[in-house]
């Protein structure tokens, strides 16, 4: 029998990269479809089908109607929140109307695959009600980034009810881990791992106590393996197919700067900057839904993860 045919969009990007090495692994035949815009092509495994083309074109849309795909791992987007906040409508044509074109390239699909969404648990839950947040949880989005991921979702379910497409959720935590971006606005562990190669203190902002959740990439991309095969379901109301994708353990910003210092036996200095405006204060998530359905839990601790990834940008660094 010939492999399922799987296709990752933002497969050129830091969780999708390693969610194409993951259903490689698993026996899956893999295409990545990204437009590069902030991944990078050497991301992209040697034995996939790459096709440069942007989510939102016709070609796109085409490409899930006519692939003969088993699934589709949807992670292409815009991920600055910052950037989404500046202009959201440019956020909004990637992460709404981008997902939607993909949507209905799946609907029209002669055997439509299952649609599995990179979402966010950070940015659709907000700061009113108490951590951790369950998928039930009220949803309260505090910028254009969690509003769009939020909007997606509802398409998802919509598609899901009317149209009968499988589809699963993923509302990640903060996700970490080798190839991530160090100039992007997400990642303070990979900025932390370069701040400690280039011998420059680690910028702590307030006093440092803000939690959040952070989850292995490895992890996640396994995630995304569990809701390709899983048995789920069925469509419901909008939290029906949401799976909340995290450790379920929060970290303080103080706890996380002295692991990673432990986890790559290299002290370097914490200095405290001003709290910034607005920063959501404390963020993890249940993961006990995931375990549940989707058989999947987090098999990688901050400790070993920490290693793993300080490990990677040290190599990086060296070579
Ligand atoms: N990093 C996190 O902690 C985190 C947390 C929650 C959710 N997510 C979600 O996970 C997914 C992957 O994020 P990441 O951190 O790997 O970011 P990333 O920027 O490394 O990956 C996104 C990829 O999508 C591609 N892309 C962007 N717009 C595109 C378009 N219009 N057409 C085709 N390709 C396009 C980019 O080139 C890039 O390769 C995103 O959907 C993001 O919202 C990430």
């Amino acid at each position: 029998m010939s492999a399922e045919r799987v296709l990752v969009t933002g497969g050129a990007g830091f969780i999708g990269s390693h969610v194409a090495d993951a259903l490689a692994a698993a026996g899956y035949s893999v295409t990545v479809l990204d437009d590069l815009s902030t991944g990078d092509s050497a991301n992209v495994r040697a034995d996939s089908e790459f096709v440069e083309g942007d989510i939102r074109s016709t070609d796109a849309a085409d490409l899930v109607r006519t692939g003969a795909f088993h699934v589709v791992c949807h992670l292409a987007a815009q991920i600055d929140v910052r950037k989404s906040v500046a202009d959201p409508v440019a956020d909004a044509d990637r992460n709404v109307l981008g997902t939607l074109n993909l949507l209905e390239g799946a609907r029209r699909a002669s055997r439509p695959p299952r649609f599995v969404f990179s979402s966010t648990g950070g940015a659709v839950y907000g700061d009113f009600e108490d951590p951790p947040s369950e998928e039930s949880q009220a949803k309260n989005p505090e910028s254009p980034y969690g509003i769009a991921k939020l909007a997606a979702e509802y398409y998802m379910s919509y598609y899901g009810r009317v149209h009968g497409l499988e589809i699963a959720a993923l509302r990640y935590a903060n996700v970490y881990g080798p190839r991530q971006d160090p100039h992007g606005e997400a990642g303070v562990v990979a900025i932390f791992c370069e701040r400690l190669l280039a011998g420059e203190p680690l910028t702590v902002f307030g006093d440092g106590l803000q939690t959040r959740d952070y989850v292995y990439v490895g992890d996640v991309a396994r995630a995304n393996v569990c809701a390709a095969r899983a048995k789920l379901p069925a469509a419901g109301r909008l939290d029906e197919r949401a799976f909340n994708v995290g450790t379920g353990v929060p970290t303080s910003v103080l706890e996380l700067a002295a692991a990673l210092q432990k986890s790559a036996g290299q002290q370097g200095t914490v200095v405290h900057a001003p709290a910034r405006a607005g920063e959501q204060q404390r963020s993890f998530v249940r993961i006990r839904k995931a375990a549940d359905q989707l058989a999947w839990v987090p098999q990688v601790d901050l400790d070993a993860g920490l290693r793993a990834t300080f490990d990677w940008f040290r190599a990086r660094r060296a070579s």
